[in-house]
């Protein structure tokens, strides 16, 4: 056998992996058809939990949720998710999988409740539209595409089964903090309730922002330059970027996005960017800049971020 020569090693190993991850990718989908993950407790109380968290959601075969939480066709959901989330985000959707292990950025591990990129104000969740608006446009420049391709009966389900395990998710571990210094059924109780109350305050939040007339730009240069803001030290004078020596929430390095890019992942629109900006990037160290900026401001940092990559 003849060595590969040296610079075509890294080729060979992308192909490679490609391959392997392919591989894992189908015998992953066939598995997580059949398999229920398996639960490892730590204590009797967290076991008692769980079973509190089956009698309310189910198992991941058969996902169920009681209340005023309006979400239905689960199973149409899980059926969709199956095929097209399942071998990134997993079963369970820990994003666990070989394919996620191959993956940067990685998939979104939804145990903890928490996604990116919301219209929702820090410490809220994400509603169902803002799920839609990530399924419709991807996280571009990751391995997230767009799903826009599914029909509209499959991303409304497939929407809903993500609400589903980030409900879920969002309940599990709440509760399992507060099982720090409460029974079982205590801390099931606090979450679902805290949890439903967000769910309450993050649909009446929802709303996409009016674009103004004007904004300018030349204002926003102001703000981003202030050293209050301090916008600089991460994403740098010319936005280019870089790493922040933190991990997100996780576990992943965080690295400032480069704003120089034409394309931005929570989206590139005027009312993303406002977003993006308004309610930080959860999880991560971009901060939210609502307490601190009037609307107006905002818009001209948006008018800033734009040119920036107008001067590309
Ligand atoms: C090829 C792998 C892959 C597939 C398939 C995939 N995703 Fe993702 N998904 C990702 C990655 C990677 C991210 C994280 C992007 C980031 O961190 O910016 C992500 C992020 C997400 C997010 C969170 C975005 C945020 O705001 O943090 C949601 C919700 C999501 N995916 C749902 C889905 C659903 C539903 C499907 C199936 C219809 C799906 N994904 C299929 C890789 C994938
Ligand atoms: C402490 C570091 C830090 C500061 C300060 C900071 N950012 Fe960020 N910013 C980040 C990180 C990290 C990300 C990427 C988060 C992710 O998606 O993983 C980010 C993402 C962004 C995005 C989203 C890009 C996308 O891809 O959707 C915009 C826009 C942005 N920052 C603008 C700003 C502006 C404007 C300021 C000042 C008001 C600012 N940032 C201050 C760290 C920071």
């Amino acid at each position: 056998m003849t060595l590969p020569k040296a610079d075509s090693i890294p080729l060979a190993a992308v192909a490679l992996a490609t391959v392997v991850g392919l591989y894992f990718t189908i015998a992953g989908t066939f598995v997580g058809v059949s398999a229920e993950p398996d639960e490892a407790f730590a204590s009797v109380a967290e076991a008692e939990l769980f079973e509190l968290m089956r009698a309310e959601f189910g198992g991941f075969l058969q996902p169920q949720m009681s209340g005023d939480w309006k979400l239905d066709a689960l199973l149409a959901g899980r059926a969709v998710y199956e095929v097209q989330c399942v071998h990134c985000h997993g079963t369970d959707g820990r994003a666990k999988t070989p394919t996620a292990k191959l993956l940067t950025p990685p998939p979104r591990d939804f145990g903890l409740g928490i996604v990116k990129f919301t219209s929702t104000p820090v410490g809220l969740p994400a509603t169902r539209a803002d799920l839609l608006r990530t399924l419709i446009e991807g996280v571009p420049s990751t391995s997230m595409s767009s799903f826009k391709g599914l029909e509209v009966e499959s991303l409304d389900a497939v929407a809903n089964y993500a609400m589903y395990l980030l409900i879920r998710g969002a309940v599990w571990s709440n509760a399992l903090e507060e099982l720090q210094d409460s029974s079982a059924s205590d801390a099931f109780e606090a979450a679902m309730l805290k949890q439903r109350q967000q769910f309450s305050l993050a649909i009446a939040s929802w709303g996409r922002p009016d674009i103004p007339a004007a904004a300018d730009s030349a204002r926003g240069r102001e703000l981003y330059f202030s050293a209050e803001l301090g916008c600089v030290v991460c994403h740098q004078e010319d936005g280019s970027g870089g790493l922040v020596n933190a991990e997100d929430i996780w576990g992943v390095p965080m690295i400032a996005r480069d704003l120089q890019q034409g394309v931005l992942r929570g989206g590139t629109s005027p009312a993303d960017v406002y977003l993006r900006i308004r309610n930080g990037v959860k999880g991560t160290k971009m901060p939210p800049m609502a307490e601190h900026l009037e609307a107006e401001q905002i818009w001209d940092l948006v008018a800033f971020v734009h040119s920036m990559q107008e001067h590309e």
